[in-house]
């Protein structure tokens, strides 16, 4: 079974042998791969919706792993049980949709279990979120996949860890120390809209403290940035 090179980023990041879920799983090809790989001795495949989970029991079909990944109707991480799972997954949904479903959550502040996250959108407001709760970003890498970038990253709650964070972090992650042209893509992607922000705010003479601080953090993006859009052919 081959992945797409963006949930193959996925799923390097999820441990080996622990019992894995995947939230939102639509086909299940993440679990389905986990398990069939050896990676996972078993997975959970979740989703909101009804039509999900039958793509989702073809697919176990096809790969012979009905036995090993379980399918749950749940909202979110709402039918779940806290010992269900060690890693838990959130691929292909914007990151307002995740931030929802883990605030609402009450059990996810446990240092045993380890979340991973592939925001389609919105990422800074899951390590915003991230943060603010105690969790440490472990691991983030990105990918091309079609030629869209993607980014993904591990995290575990580790209240204890408290560096000071920079205003920029949550723009970027953990993807300075892992930087490839994808990364590099995805922090040029995040410069361009934080810098178009700042300028159209300030002509318009609105919210001058965000201003300031989308200031103070464009110099941080800037050693990443793609060239051409520092003015070099
Ligand atoms: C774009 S698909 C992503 C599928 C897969 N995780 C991937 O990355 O390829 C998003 C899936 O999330 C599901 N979803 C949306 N809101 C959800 C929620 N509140 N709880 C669980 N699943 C949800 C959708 O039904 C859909 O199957």
């Amino acid at each position: 079974m081959k992945l797409s090179a963006r949930l193959a980023m996925v799923a390097e990041l999820v441990r080996e042998g622990v019992t894995v879920a995947d939230v939102g799983t639509d086909h299940a090809y993440l679990p389905a791969f986990l398990v069939s790989s050896g990676k996972c001795p078993a997975a959970i495949g979740s989703d909101v919706r009804d039509g999900p989970l039958m793509n989702a029991a073809a697919t176990l079909a096809v790969y012979h792993v009905t036995d090993t990944v379980r399918l749950l109707e749940s909202d979110g991480l709402d039918a779940y049980a806290p010992d269900d799972a060690d890693d838990f997954v959130f691929a292909g949904m914007g990151g307002t949709l995740i931030v929802e479903l883990l605030e609402r959550t009450s059990w996810i502040c446990d240092r045993e279990k380890r979340f991973i996250f592939q925001p389609m959108s919105h990422g800074e407001l899951v390590r915003a979120f991230l943060l603010q709760k105690g969790f440490r970003i472990l691991d983030e890498r990105a990918c091309f996949d079609e030629c869209r970038p993607y980014v993904a990253f591990s995290a575990a709650w580790e209240p204890e860890y408290r560096p000071r964070y920079r205003k920029s972090y949550i723009w970027m992650g953990e993807l300075p120390n892992h930087l490839n042209e994808a990364a590099s893509y995805y922090l040029t992607k995040q410069y361009v809209y934080l810098k178009q922000r700042a300028d159209a705010l300030e002509s318009a003479s609105l919210l001058p403290d965000e201003v300031r601080v989308i200031r103070e953090i464009l110099p941080d993006l800037e050693p990443y940035i793609r060239k051409k859009h520092k003015g070099e052919s």
